[in-house]
């Protein structure tokens, strides 16, 4: 992008990544203004923004609102005049996908549909201009399930296998025809597993940090052996920095850690670090005991690996944190925020955003 002082429309920045790209990004980029569309769903949360220092929250705007209602969408272009938009507003969990699969398409295809064609209608009203980036923030998931070789690259033909994968898939395809079609200067990025700060605890790291320090079951799908590569969310938000400001316009890039792990793995390492923070003796394996290994979850992938080769070549950009590190990081903080934790499990925020957010 040619300018330094963005005004940028971020979708879903209520969530886990989103809240957590706001405070990355307006730390790093103290010219940047931040319009958040979230809906609010069970996955949004006002409360992940509080902690905004002052510098940065007067360079944000939270606004309540659907981002399949175009009428609001347009008139937030036509206020802001945008120069960008960072899109992560999705349902996400593949388990609610198992379950209820039409909530994701219309978030996440419908609603991505509207939001290109709210963009559209002003980058052309705009004059098109070079330098609006269209941001798409999308998953590995796309690409489908890996044998125990290779990684997914740029290049790889899509295969979803979930409802949630399926919607992403569609929603990216969207992306690109509008780019090829109209022109609209539109990117897409791919990541791999995130975690830290804020996310919500119906994912597997949240859940079994929050399960080992409560002493109840940790349970592990099928055998254990499924693969997944971990991102701190903080270097995936300082990607997509790299991406919105240096990405070129119709390109895919991917993101991920290089930190494969299985999950009983990930699970074991989970319940030595709660267990030394505990001041219990990881020898003595304590925590691992609760391990319970349950039904798997159908159409699971059974290992996801990617290549970051394009995004570190053409951009610069490779990941800060080591896992351990980010882990050990990741289940402090949820140790320091537990009031966090409650509010989002008892609904409590909910009246909260009725206090503060009602008028809006
Ligand atoms: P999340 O579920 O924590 O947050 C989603 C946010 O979108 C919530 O704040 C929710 O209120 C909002 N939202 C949902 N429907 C909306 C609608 N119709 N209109 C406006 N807002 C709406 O999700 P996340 O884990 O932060 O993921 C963010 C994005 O990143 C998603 O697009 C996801 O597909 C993608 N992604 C996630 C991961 C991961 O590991 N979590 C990895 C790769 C890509
Ligand atoms: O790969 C990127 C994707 O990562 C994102 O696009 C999704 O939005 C995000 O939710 C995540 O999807 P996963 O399905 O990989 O994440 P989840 O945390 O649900 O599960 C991680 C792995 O752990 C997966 O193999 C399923 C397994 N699992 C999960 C839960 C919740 C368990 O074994 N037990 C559990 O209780």
């Amino acid at each position: 992008m040619e300018k330094e002082d963005l005004t940028l429309l971020v979708t879903g920045g209520a969530g886990f990544i989103g809240s957590n790209f706001i405070r990355t990004a307006l730390e790093a980029r103290p010219l940047w203004r931040i319009v958040n569309l979230d809906a609010l769903t069970y996955a949004g949360n006002p409360g992940n923004l509080r902690d905004l220092p002052a510098m940065a929250s007067s360079r944000h705007t939270f606004v309540h609102g659907d981002i399949r209602d175009g009428a609001l969408v347009d008139h937030l272009f036509e206020e802001h005049h945008f120069d960008g938009v960072i899109h992560f507003a999705a349902e996400s969990h593949v388990d609610r996908s198992i379950l209820g699969p039409e909530a994701f398409v219309e978030t996440n295809v419908v609603g991505t549909f509207r939001l290109l064609e709210s963009s559209l209608r002003f980058w052309e009203s705009a004059g098109r201009p070079r330098g609006f980036r269209f941001l798409h923030v999308s998953t590995d998931e796309v690409y489908g399930s890996l044998g125990p070789e290779g990684y997914f690259t740029e290049e790889t033909p899509y295969d979803p296998s979930s409802p949630y994968s399926a919607s992403k898939a569609a929603s990216d395809h969207f992306v690109r025809a509008y780019y090829r079609t109209y022109g609209l200067p539109t990117v897409v990025t791919n990541c791999t597993n995130n975690y830290g700060p804020y996310q919500f605890p119906e994912k597997l790291i949240p859940l079994m940090i929050l399960n080992i320090l409560e002493e109840k079951p940790l349970p592990v799908y099928g055998d254990g052996l499924h693969v997944r590569d971990w991102l701190y969310v903080v270097d995936h938000c300082e990607a997509l920095v790299t991406v919105l400001e240096r990405g070129l316009p119709g390109e895919t890039y991917n993101i991920g850690g290089g930190e494969e792990k299985t999950n009983i793995d990930m699970v074991h390492l989970l319940c030595d670090i709660v267990d030394e923070r505990r001041g219990r003796n990881s020898g003595e394996a304590e925590s691992r005991k609760l391990v319970r290994f349950v039904t798997d979850r159908p159409g699971h992938d059974r290992r996801y690996a990617i290549s970051i080769s394009k995004i570190r070549e053409a951009l610069g950009w490779s990941p800060r944190y080591s896992l351990r590190e980010a882990l050990s990081r990741t289940v402090d903080w949820y140790l320091q925020h537990m009031d966090w934790v409650e509010q989002v499990r008892t609904g409590e925020y909910r009246k909260w955003i009725g206090r503060n957010y009602e008028d809006r």
